[in-house]
């Protein structure tokens, strides 16, 4: 089972890289996608119809504590209920993480929704989170572990900057990383030179670039749902990040 999370500020491509290599390990084995940004459309993407989400479960409960049914423990009904979130498709299954909670403690709902998300894990030979920009997620832990962490970012030093910060952070939070990579997407021209030695001052070894498609966009005046076809120069990138991860 392989972990793979995506991070970068909004708008850097991560739903759009998220969506076109949940599609690609798909065709390899079972995946589990985890939307894991409020404002996202990963499901769009992928065309999968959302049947719930975490944060309107952790509503639900804090709402009506007393719905645990009699002869479970609270955490038994936690793990059942985020199973019957998930919308399950022949070899993808989505699990959208919702809105973040509000104001208050919800201590033993948040640990127990997170405890059925980590159990859900070993279900699956991939595993690939689309976070949020707001890093919140990572700060609060829901996922103890990546083992390929992706940090997407423009082709620019100000972006390869802030990636290199959300590494930082993923590190003294404590999240255990196999690998990490920096992906530059939307890059028009040749770069690589110059954002070399930045990426490295920012801490990452590993680069790899996605250019910028016209398919993305042409697609994306039609449909909500993307399916990057495997011979464009994106899906031939789409092709090595398989590699770099596999
Ligand atoms: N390589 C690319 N070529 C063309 N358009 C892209 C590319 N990557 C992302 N986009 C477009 O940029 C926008 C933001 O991408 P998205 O994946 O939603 O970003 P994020 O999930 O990081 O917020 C979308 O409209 C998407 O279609
Ligand atoms: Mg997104």
């Amino acid at each position: 089972m392989t972990v793979i999370a995506l991070v970068g500020k909004g708008g850097v491509g991560k739903s759009t890289i998220a969506s076109q290599l949940v599609r690609r390990l798909s065709e390899i084995d079972t995946v589990l996608a985890v939307d894991a940004d409020p404002n996202s459309n990963l499901c769009d993407k992928l065309g999968i119809d959302v049947k719930g989400s975490i944060g309107e479960l952790r509503d639900e409960i804090i709402a009506d504590p007393a719905k645990v049914p009699e002869g479970l423990s609270k955490q038994q009904y936690v793990n059942e209920r985020v199973q019957r979130a998930i919308s399950e498709t022949d070899r993808v299954d989505l699990l959208v993480m919702g809105r973040p909670e509000g104001e208050g403690c919800y201590c033993f709902i948040n640990s127990a929704l997170k405890d059925s998300f980590v159990k859900l894990i070993p279900n699956y030979r991939f595993t690939v989170v689309d976070n949020e920009a707001g890093m919140e997620h990572m700060s609060r832990k829901t996922l103890p572990r990546a083992d390929v962490f992706l940090f997407v970012s423009d082709p620019t030093v100000t972006g390869i900057r802030t990636v290199g910060r959300l590494s930082q952070l993923a590190e003294d939070v404590g999240i255990e990383t196999g690998k990490k990579i920096l992906i530059l997407n939307n890059v028009a021209s040749d770069l690589s030179d110059k954002l070399d030695k930045v990426a490295k001052e920012a801490g990452f070894s590993e680069i790899m670039t996605f250019p910028y498609e016209p398919y993305i966009s042409e697609s994306a005046m039609n449909t909500e749902e993307l399916d990057v076809p495997k011979n464009t120069e994106f899906g031939k990138s789409i092709t090595k990040l398989l590699e770099f991860i596999i």
